[in-house]
């Protein structure tokens, strides 16, 4: 258990990660947890690929993993039967909080509103523009200034829940879709431990009536920032 400034030890936030893919999202967490610097512990991972990489480092950190493969035996899993065996698996874990670092399937309603667990989601965007895939490549076609990522509340309707937080980089002339994707992940390993920690200090809030944030003294939501190392 850690101890903050105050001397007041802090319950670790039990934390269930979903991924899909290299897991370099995950690994920043493990590793914070690890050095103690994030109230966290990851209390499993699951992916819906069994080539995740993500998967590896899980079980090199000791961490639980349940392997939901979209393919098994030439057979797809349906997303309803894929939702049954997540829901099973994250309701014996018992988190406080569920991550979606880099997970690639789009889940349901009902799947979302019976998780033991509230649910945010990292998106490599500055949300509301530019949901769902190829994000980098549709930056660079609409010549924006500005890219970045977002971590938001995870509701029915796709990528369009409650931003808490952003990380914005300005886009360089020379930025190629790979490079903006590089640039915005090492945005994405700051953004995500940082509001984790205020996830698990309270000082952001998932419960639908604080979502907003609504005390006069704060800036609205989302919370943006420039991360210049
Ligand atoms: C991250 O860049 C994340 O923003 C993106 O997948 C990547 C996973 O990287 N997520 C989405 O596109 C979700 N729509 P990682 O596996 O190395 O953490």
């Amino acid at each position: 258990m850690s101890v903050d400034k105050t001397s007041q030890p802090i319950k670790p936030l039990r934390i269930a990660v979903l991924v899909s893919g290299s897991g370099s999202n995950l690994q920043v967490l493990i590793d914070a947890m690890q050095a103690g610097a994030l109230p966290i512990e990851i209390v499993g991972v699951i992916s819906n690929r069994e080539d995740a990489y993500a998967l590896t480092r899980a079980k090199d950190a000791n961490i639980p993993v349940a392997v939901l493969s979209h393919v098994a035996s030439g057979k797809r899993m349906g997303i309803k039967t894929f939702e049954a065996h997540a829901n099973e698996q994250l309701v014996a874990w018992q988190p406080d909080l569920i991550v979606l670092a880099g997970f690639m399937r789009v889940l349901s309603g009902s799947f979302i509103d019976n998780a033991p667990a509230p649910m945010i989601n990292l998106h490599p965007s500055l949300l509301p523009v530019y949901k769902g895939l190829d994000t980098h490549q549709r930056v660079l076609q609409a010549g924006d200034r500005y890219h970045g990522c977002s971590i938001h509340k995870v509701t029915a309707e796709l990528d369009a829940g409650q931003v808490l937080t952003q990380a914005v980089l300005s886009v360089d002339i020379n930025d190629t879709a790979e490079s903006l994707q590089s640039r915005v992940q090492k945005l994405e390993h700051k953004l995500l431990p940082w509001t984790i920690l205020l996830l698990a200090k309270s000082v952001l809030s998932l419960e639908a009536e604080s979502t907003s944030q609504a005390n006069q003294y704060l800036p609205t939501l989302p919370l943006q920032l420039f991360i210049t190392s």
